[in-house]
C-alpha cells in the first residue's frame, strides 16, 4: 500500500471512531487541517519538477478528495445517529391514559364552617373574624378571666416571645370568645357615628384556636365558632331556640334532643354545656357535647364598653371538628390535619 493509500485508511478509521461531531472535527485536522498529514505533504511539492508537481499533486488530490468523501459520510451519519436519539428520547405513547387534573376539594372542616356561617346568616347573625395571636386582655382578662385566676388553667395556650400592650405575653388564642369583646367594641364604633340606637349584637366568629392538648380528639390547632347575641330583652330561651335550630338544621334532623347541662365558664352566669342526642344512626342514645354556653356575664358586657344594666344576652362556643366527625362519623381528630388525600377526597 503507497503511503496515499494508507492516509486514506487511517483517516477512515479515525473518523470511524468518531462518536461525536467535536471529536469528527479534531479528528479531521490531522489530515487536512493546518498542519494535517496532507497539508504537510502539500508542502513538500515545492522542491519538485514541474512534471513531479503535475503527477504528485494529481495523487495528492485524489487522496483528499477521499478524505472529504469519508469525513462528510460520517458527518452524515452522527447527524441521524443524534436525530434518532432525539427523537427516542421524545416519543409519545399516544396510547397511554391521560394524566388527569383531578378537581380540588374544600376541607371537610371548611365545609362545616361554610354550612355553620350559611345557617346562622340566614338567622340574620354577621360573620366575623379575628387575630389568632391575641392580647392576654383579649384572651382572658376581658372575658372576666384575669391573671391568676384558676379558670386560666381550663384553657392552656401558646404564648409567643413578644409581649403585648397589657406587658403580658400575646397568646395564640385558646378560644375564639376574645371575638366578643372585639366585635363589640367595632360594632359600638361603627353606629356611635350614625346618631341612631345601636342595633343589637348578633355574630358568628368561626377561626383556628390552639390549646397545648394532643390525642385522638384533640389537636394543638383546632376550630371553634364563637357566637354572641346581646340586645335589650335577650334571654336564654332565644339561646335554646337558636341553638336548636342550628343543631336541626346541621345534621338535618328533626328527632334530635338537646340538653343544657349546667357548667362554669368565667365569661358567662349562667353556664351550660350544649350536648346532643341523636334518635337514630350510630349514635343514637349517646349525649355528644357539642358547644360551651350561657348569658354574658355583666363584667363582660361592662368590658364592651355597654351598660350591663341594659344590655343582656347570650354567648356560645362550639368546636366545628367534633360537628365534622359527628357529620361524617370520623372517630378520629388527626385524620382531618394528617392531610392524606385519600381521605380529603371522600369529601369532595
Ligand atoms: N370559650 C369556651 C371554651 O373554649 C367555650 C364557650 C363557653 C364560649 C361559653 C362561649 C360561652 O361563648 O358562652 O371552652
Amino acid at each position: 500500500m503507497n503511503e496515499l493509500d494508507s492516509i486514506v485508511d487511517s483517516a477512515r478509521h479515525a473518523f470511524s471512531q468518531a462518536s461525536t461531531p467535536a471529536d469528527l472535527e479534531n479528528a479531521k485536522a490531522q489530515f487536512t487541517g493546518k498542519a494535517g498529514r496532507i497539508t504537510e505533504l502539500m508542502k513538500g511539492m515545492a522542491a519538485l519538477s514541474v512534471d513531479e508537481k503535475k503527477s504528485r499533486g494529481a495523487a495528492i488530490n485524489l487522496a483528499k478528495q477521499a478524505i472529504e468523501a469519508a469525513l462528510n459520510d460520517r458527518r452524515q451519519a452522527l447527524a441521524d445517529a443524534e436525530l434518532q436519539t432525539q427523537l427516542k428520547a421524545e416519543a409519545l405513547d399516544v396510547s397511554l391514559p391521560g394524566r388527569v387534573r383531578e378537581p380540588g376539594g374544600l376541607h371537610p372542616v371548611s365545609l362545616t364552617m361554610e354550612r355553620i356561617e350559611q345557617i346562622f346568616a340566614s338567622m340574620g347573625f354577621d360573620v366575623a373574624d379575628g387575630p389568632e395571636i391575641e392580647s392576654d386582655w383579649h384572651s382572658f382578662t376581658s372575658l372576666n378571666n384575669p391573671p391568676n385566676h384558676p379558670a386560666r388553667s381550663m384553657q392552656d395556650t401558646f404564648y409567643v416571645d413578644i409581649n403585648g400592650e397589657d406587658g403580658i405575653p400575646y397568646n395564640l388564642r385558646p378560644h375564639t370568645s376574645p371575638m366578643q369583646v372585639r366585635y363589640a367594641h367595632a360594632h359600638i364604633k361603627k353606629h356611635a357615628a350614625s346618631g341612631k340606637p345601636m342595633p343589637e349584637i348578633r355574630v358568628i366568629a368561626p377561626g383556628r384556636t390552639y390549646r397545648v392538648d394532643s390525642d385522638a380528639t384533640h389537636s394543638p390547632m383546632f376550630h371553634q365558632c364563637e357566637g354572641l347575641w346581646l340586645g335589650e330583652n335577650v334571654s336564654f330561651k332565644d339561646l335554646k331556640v337558636v341553638f336548636t335550630d342550628f343543631c336541626r338544621t346541621f345534621f338535618e334532623s328533626d328527632d334530635l334532643a338537646l340538653r343544657f347541662r349546667p357548667s362554669f365558664f368565667p365569661f358567662t352566669e349562667p353556664s351550660a354545656e350544649i350536648d346532643i342526642q341523636f334518635q337514630t344512626g350510630p349514635l343514637a342514645g349517646r349525649w355528644l357535647e357539642v358547644a360551651g354556653s350561657g348569658q354574658v356575664h355583666p363584667a363582660v358586657v361592662r368590658n364592651m364598653g355597654l351598660d350591663p344594666e341594659k344590655y343582656i344576652g347570650f354567648a356560645f362556643g362550639m368546636g366545628p371538628d367534633r360537628l365534622t366527625m359527628l357529620r361524617y362519623g370520623v372517630n378520629d381528630l388527626r385524620l382531618f390535619f394528617d392531610g392524606d388525600i385519600r381521605f380529603l377526597r371522600q369529601f369532595r
